[in-house]
This record gives C-alpha cells, sequence and structure tokens, in this order.
C-alpha cells in the first residue's frame, strides 16, 4: 500500500499521470484547480468526464470491479498499476474518527490520530446558524484533510421521529427545513478541504431497534415532506459528493440497494452525481446493489473474514460475484462504469485534485469552533428567579452533582465515538470559571459500565452514592444536577434505542431527595434526546446541554456564567411523556413495528406538527429557547396581502432587546394552508433568522419565503402540488411562542 502522504507526490510520476498529461497537458491543470467546490463550474463539465474516460479505458474489468468494494475497514482500493489512489474514509460526523484496524473494529492504536471533537449534530442545529455550521463543517474538514482522509462519514439528517432512537444525537433534529437548512453549508465547509462529505444514512432509518432489516412503511408524502428534504438539499444545494444507503428496507427492499431511492429520486430526478457508499454491512445482493445504485459496498460481514484475512474482500457481493456476474453477462459492464465513473469523479474532487489545502488539526481555531456552537447550542428551558446566570464573583458553595459531570462523552455511542485530544469536561470548566466558589462534586449515581472499558471513578454502591451526593446538597447555597444520558449501550448510543424516555440509574429519585434538602436545584441535562421530567416544577433551572465534545465544560461554564448568553433553541419538541409523541401513539406497528416491519401510521405529522395539529401539549415545544435578556418582536408585516406562484414573500418585523444584557434570538416564521383540501400540519416552518441584538437596542428584519415552498406532495400526481387560497403565517421565537399570525392570500 502506498503510504497516504505519498499520495499526491506519486500521482505526477505515475502512469495515470502520464495517461493524463498526455491528452490534457493544459486541461488537466485547470481541471485540478478548479474542481473543489463547484469550481468545476468554470471549466466544462465536458473536460471532467472526458478526463473520467480516458481513465476509464485504461482499467480492466478486474479493476474496476475491485474499486468498488472495500479493501479493508475503512478503505477501497485504488490500482496501483496506474497509481490511481486508495479511497480512506473515516466516521464522523462530530470529528475524525481513531484510526480503526484494517479488518476489525478494534483501534489501531496510533498516537496521532487524537483530534477536536465537536458538539453533536443536535447541538449544531439548535444553534439555529447556518454561519456557525459552515465554520464546523470547514473545521472538520480540515482535520480529515489533516488526517488524510478522502470522505467523511457525515452529515447524518435522519429526522428525529422517536426520543428513544439512540441516533437522533447525531441528527439534526425533527424539522426537515431546519435540517436541510443546516446541513448545507456543513457539507460545503468539509468540500472546501477537498474531502468528501457523506450524507447519510439514506433513507428513513429512524430507529435502531431491528435498524438491519425492518422494513419501514411510509406514504410517498411522509417520505417526500418529512425524510428526504434534508437530503435532496444536501445533494441539490450543498452538492455532496457522497451519500450512504442505510441498513433498514422500505417497503420490502434494502434502502442501500433500493429501486425507487437511489435510481428513480437521487441519481435520477435530483442529479446526484457522486458515490452512493454502502453502510457498513447493509448490502444484501449482488445484482440488485449493482442495479440500484450502490458504487462502493462497504463492511460487509463475509464469510471467512475473521478467519483469514487473504482475499477476504473478494467475496463482498460486489467483488468476485459482481465479476462473474458481468462476465456472464447477467449484468451490464456499462453499469460497472458508471459506478467507476463516479469514484473517479469523486477522486478527481479530493484524492486526484492535486491543489487541495493541507488542512489541519488540534488548532486553538477549532476549538474555537466547537466552543462557540456548544455555546449558541445550549438551550435554556426554565429560569425561575434568574437561576441562572450564576455570577462567578461570588463566593459560595456549589454543589456539582452528577456522572455526567466528570464523564467523557466524545468516548462511546458508537461509530461516532471520537478519541479527543482534549476534553474538558463540565467540572473541570465549571472550576476553572468558579474560581471564588467552593465546587463540591459527587457522582451521586451509579451510570452502569462505561463502554471502551472506561473505569468508574467509584466503587460505592447506588445508595451510598446518592447519600453522599444528598448530603453534599444540603450544605450547599446552590446545587447544579449534570445527569441525563450518556452513551451507554441504550442511553444515547448506536445499534440500540433507548428502552423508555425517563432518566435512567434512578435520576428523578435522587432529584427528589436532593430537593428535599436544597431547593436551590439547577438541572443541565447532557443528552441528544427528549427524557421525561417530573421534577420540572421543584428545580429553579434547566439547561439542554448535548453531547458538546472537546470544549463541553467551557462552553457549559459560559453559558452558567452569563459571559454567554443562551440563544439555542430546541431542534425537536419534548414530549411530557412518550405516547404523546405521534409514533409511539399509534404503538407498537408504528414503533417499534413487528420485528419484519412498521408503519409510520402519524404520516406527516412528526413532531411540533403533530403537537399543533392534534392539540397534545409537548412539555417544551420545537424552536423553544430562553435567554438572560428579553426580547419584543413587533411590526410584523408581509410586503403584500395577495401573491401569486413564483413570487416571494417578503416579511419585515422590528426585533428589540428589552432587557440588559446582549443577546440573540432567532425569529421563526412558520406557514400553515387554511382549509386545505388535504390534511396538512397547522404550520411547517419555512423561515428563520438568528439575530444578535445590543441590550436596549431594535433592529428591522427581513425574511423571505418562497411561494413555491408552500406545496405538498401529491400523492395522485406523484408530484409536488401548489394549493390556491389563504394562508396563515405565524411568526415568533418558537413554535408555541407566536407573536402575529397574518392571513395572505395566494391565487
Ligand atoms: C454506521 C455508520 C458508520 C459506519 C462506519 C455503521 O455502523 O451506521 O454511520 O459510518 O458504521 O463506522
Amino acid at each position: 500500500m502506498l503510504m497516504l502522504g505519498e499520495r499526491a507526490e506519486h500521482l505526477n510520476n505515475c502512469k495515470i499521470g502520464e495517461i493524463l498529461t498526455k491528452r490534457y497537458t493544459v486541461a488537466i491543470f485547470l481541471v485540478t484547480t478548479f474542481i473543489v467546490n463547484r469550481g468545476e463550474a468554470q471549466m466544462p463539465k465536458k473536460s471532467i468526464d472526458e478526463k473520467i474516460d480516458d481513465i476509464l479505458i485504461e482499467l480492466t474489468l478486474e479493476e474496476k470491479v475491485d474499486m468498488c468494494h472495500a479493501q479493508s475497514k475503512f478503505s477501497s482500493p485504488g490500482v496501483p498499476r496506474l497509481g490511481i489512489p486508495e479511497i480512506w474514509m473515516s466516521d464522523g460526523p462530530h470529528g475524525v474518527r481513531a484510526e480503526i484496524k484494517w479488518d476489525s473494529w478494534g483501534h489501531a492504536g496510533w498516537t496521532s490520530d487524537s483530534i477536536t471533537a465537536f458538539p453533536a449534530l443536535t447541538a449544531l442545529a439548535a444553534t439555529f446558524n447556518p454561519e456557525l455550521s459552515k465554520a464546523y463543517g470547514k473545521a472538520l474538514g480540515e482535520e480529515a484533510r489533516y488526517r488524510k482522509k478522502d470522505i467523511l462519514l457525515g452529515p447524518g439528517v435522519n429526522i428525529y421521529r422517536t426520543p428513544l432512537n439512540g441516533r437522533n444525537f447525531e441528527y439534526m433534529g425533527e424539522d426537515p427545513f431546519l435540517a436541510s437548512t443546516m446541513v448545507v453549508p456543513y457539507i460545503q465547509g468539509v468540500q472546501e478541504n477537498g474531502v468528501a462529505a457523506c450524507l447519510k444514512h439514506f433513507a428513513l432509518n429512524n430507529q435502531e431497534t431491528w435498524r438491519g432489516h425492518i422494513s419501514v412503511e411510509a406514504s410517498d408524502r411522509a417520505l417526500h415532506e418529512i425524510y428526504l428534504p434534508a437530503f435532496k438539499a444536501g445533494v441539490q444545494e450543498g452538492n455532496v459528493w457522497s451519500v450512504m444507503g442505510a441498513y433498514n428496507q422500505f417497503r420490502g427492499q434494502h434502502t442501500t440497494h433500493h429501486a425507487l431511492l437511489n435510481n428513480e429520486i437521487l441519481k435520477g430526478k435530483w442529479g446526484f452525481d457522486g458515490v452512493l457508499v454502502s453502510d457498513w454491512g447493509s448490502t444484501h445482493d449482488t445484482r440488485e446493489a449493482a442495479r440500484n445504485g450502490l458504487d462502493i459496498e462497504m463492511g460487509t460481514h463475509t464469510d471467512g473474514l475473521s478467519s483469514t484475512v487473504k482475499n477476504a474482500y473478494d467475496y463482498y457481493y460486489l467483488a468476485n460475484p459482481l465479476l462473474e456476474q458481468v462476465k456472464s453477462g447477467e449484468i451490464d459492464e456499462a453499469l460497472i462504469d458508471d459506478k467507476v465513473r463516479r469514484i473517479l469523479r469523486l477522486m478527481l474532487r479530493t484524492n486526484m485534485n492535486q491543489n487541495r489545502p493541507l488542512g489541519r488539526m488540534n488548532n486553538p481555531q477549532h476549538l474555537e469552533v466547537a466552543r462557540k456552537v456548544g455555546g449558541e447550542g445550549i438551550v435554556l428551558l426554565k429560569n425561575k428567579g434568574d437561576f441562572f446566570p450564576i455570577d462567578p464573583r461570588k463566593e459560595i458553595t456549589i454543589a456539582v452533582i452528577g456522572d455526567n459531570a466528570t464523564r467523557s462523552m466524545t468516548v462511546g455511542g458508537g461509530s461516532s465515538e471520537l478519541k479527543a485530544r482534549k476534553e474538558v469536561s463540565p467540572l473541570e470548566g465549571l472550576q476553572e470559571r468558579f474560581k471564588h466558589a467552593t465546587i463540591l462534586h459527587s457522582l451521586g449515581y451509579k451510570s452502569g459500565a462505561p463502554v471502551y472499558g472506561m473505569e468508574t471513578e467509584s466503587n460505592l454502591d447506588a445508595d451510598s452514592l446518592q447519600d453522599v451526593a444528598v448530603e453534599l446538597a444540603g450544605k450547599a447555597d446552590v446545587v447544579l444536577f449534570i445527569g441525563g444520558l450518556n452513551k451507554n449501550h441504550s442511553q444515547d448510543c448506536e445499534g440500540a434505542d433507548r428502552m423508555n424516555m425517563a432518566l435512567p440509574y434512578d435520576q428523578d429519585e435522587l432529584l427528589k431527595k436532593i430537593l428535599r434538602v436544597n431547593r436551590n436545584v439547577g438541572v443541565i441535562l447532557i443528552s441528544g434526546n427528549a427524557v421525561e421530567t417530573p421534577w420540572l416544577s421543584k428545580v429553579k433551572g434547566l439547561m439542554q446541554a448535548w453531547y458538546l465534545g472537546s470544549e463541553a465544560g467551557h462552553a457549559i461554564a459560559d453559558v452558567v456564567s452569563g459571559d454567554v448568553n443562551p440563544s439555542g433553541k430546541l431542534p425537536f419538541s419534548f414530549p411530557v411523556k412518550l405516547e404523546d409523541n405521534a409514533a409511539h401513539h399509534f404503538g407498537e406497528q408504528s414503533y417499534p413495528g413487528d420485528g419484519v416491519s412498521q408503519t409510520y401510521k402519524e404520516d406527516i405529522l412528526v413532531g411540533y406538527r403533530w403537537h399543533d395539529t392534534k392539540n397534545v401539549k409537548p412539555r417544551f415545544a420545537f424552536g423553544y429557547g430562553l435567554s438572560y435578556t428579553t426580547f419584543r418582536l413587533a411590526k410584523v408585516k408581509t410586503d403584500q396581502k395577495t401573491y401569486s406562484a413564483g413570487e416571494q414573500i417578503t416579511l419585515s418585523c422590528k426585533l428589540s432587546n428589552t432587557g440588559e444584557r446582549d443577546g440573540s434570538e432567532v425569529i421563526q416564521v412558520y406557514v400553515g394552508k387554511l382549509n386545505s383540501k388535504v390534511e396538512r400540519a397547522e404550520k411547517e416552518l419555512k423561515a428563520f433568522q438568528k439575530v444578535a441584538i445590543e441590550a436596549g437596542k431594535s433592529d428591522v428584519v427581513e425574511l423571505s419565503i418562497g411561494i413555491d415552498d408552500l406545496v405538498f406532495y401529491d400523492e395522485s400526481i406523484s408530484d409536488w402540488k401548489f394549493e390556491k387560497g389563504d394562508y396563515l403565517i405565524h411568526v415568533g421565537t418558537a413554535s408555541n411562542k407566536i407573536v402575529k399570525k397574518l392571513k395572505i392570500n395566494i391565487q
């Protein structure tokens, strides 16, 4: 194997260089210069295709088939004879994963692969700040580039359908518009580095239970209106260079080789010109995979792989079996050429683009991005009597209670695990910032065996842990309870869903006991999911603080101390109880299904669409989040009262910061169709804007909505349809904090 660092130079001397130089002395320079990040617009597309043609013609059938499957856990082969490089991939999506062994899931044990861990995608979504998403993608892409990765396996945009889904923390919430808006800049930021983002998991992978085989039954409408838009935006607006198929089936066919999803929609209607990579072990059939869009097969649990390394990858569905079927004429070689064409295109954008930037890693700027996203992503959910912020100048005693105050949250969780070079725990962050306070700490509860061999900090049994915590709480002026979930199996982790919506490890009980000895309690939840909050009325403060990566403790201390004024908004609804969530309302066949299939019975009414339309009050609504200052939204108006198709609605409003601190508010615009002929959600998010305003100042803000974005998916014509008539525009600062409703008419 060619060492990764040598690949670019090697290209200059190798056969492929000769092939291309002979025919494209001038063109090759231009192609490699302009190819990154749609710079190819400056170069006629034909030149790239011709270039690919010239390489393709040199390849034997065996070499082409080789390029369509893995050669190790995270790489696919190049063509050494011609100097075509291997493709190296890494998880994703919150940082670049540690190196994994060639043939097994074990860590390779490198010492140069610790990185910056960025906040989980739920936190990024909660910032409602697309510019931050760009900065996140760019920084992450730089780390991937420095680590010599060609494909970064992320971001994930599966919709938050149930609070039990073990992987929600890797995704961008329940709303397709929010996820679409946030995912595009992330992709662009990553790909500016000449590293392909890989949008996953396509599609309908909304639970971990039976993820390998469960067949999702969902209507075309739910598919197009809820589950596909973020993928579509990633492809069409983000120009993502690769997409990952999912484990589950959809209508009885595996999504990784799905005729409708991959051929008709992704590569057909959407015009995706990149590479469809399988999830690790999501390929199940040679012919179906070959025909239905799969380009690179990864991670198949091939027979013999564990007992022999030699040629093990030849048993992959898209390896020898594919070769045989092409040779016997069952599969057309043109299909293989299309795959290789796509793979070469991805290479020309990444590892065969000699002008891509070099990348960088573990630099202060990346930590700054991580800290900023963390600070802006934290959502303040309750703040009675201005419990938060806590003044760091005060000489008080703070009891920090909870296992999540010290637990590393960059490890665990499955494939998104990270080996962070640095991880500031919440306790460390608070200790650093609250120098005048006396900080006491107790684990408070037993949290189960930590994943990946981490040692627990205490040998005390659960009862004793509680006793110690309650005793400390009794001595403190303020209690900060830092609990939640923890990326252990079935607590926000790949491979299993949560068992229920309650906090694990008796945390509710512990909180109850703490509240008996101290009424001054603030809760900081670390999780990627909604949890039940039976103690809510008793605690003074509540913050949703996600998994925040390397700078977790700093970001939390920033908000707790008031250095950062919270501006995060929930990217998903917190139901009061599980049955209030739409997927669960319809019982087991809706979630988790019967082991074979499941039906998305709530259809398009996912998340707040359900809560609003069916009048099921959530505990905390989508888009909700408090600030340390107050805002007033006024003078909300549209530029017209009547619109026609193709036009834009321009909405203006005046946002004033009426409090005493600078802060940011997210103006949210939802639209609902009045008297629709089909069932529709009461309202759907169609625009939002995060606005920073100094204390005492105001700003006039304009937002626009395309009339054509108010369509619904009409199953009778298998296409989007526009309904004329009256629409209600809801403008506010949360889905349940609507300040103004405006009726417009569309002709
Ligand atoms: C996950 C993917 C991940 C892949 C490689 C799979 O189990 O579903 O998200 O990229 O493993 O680690």
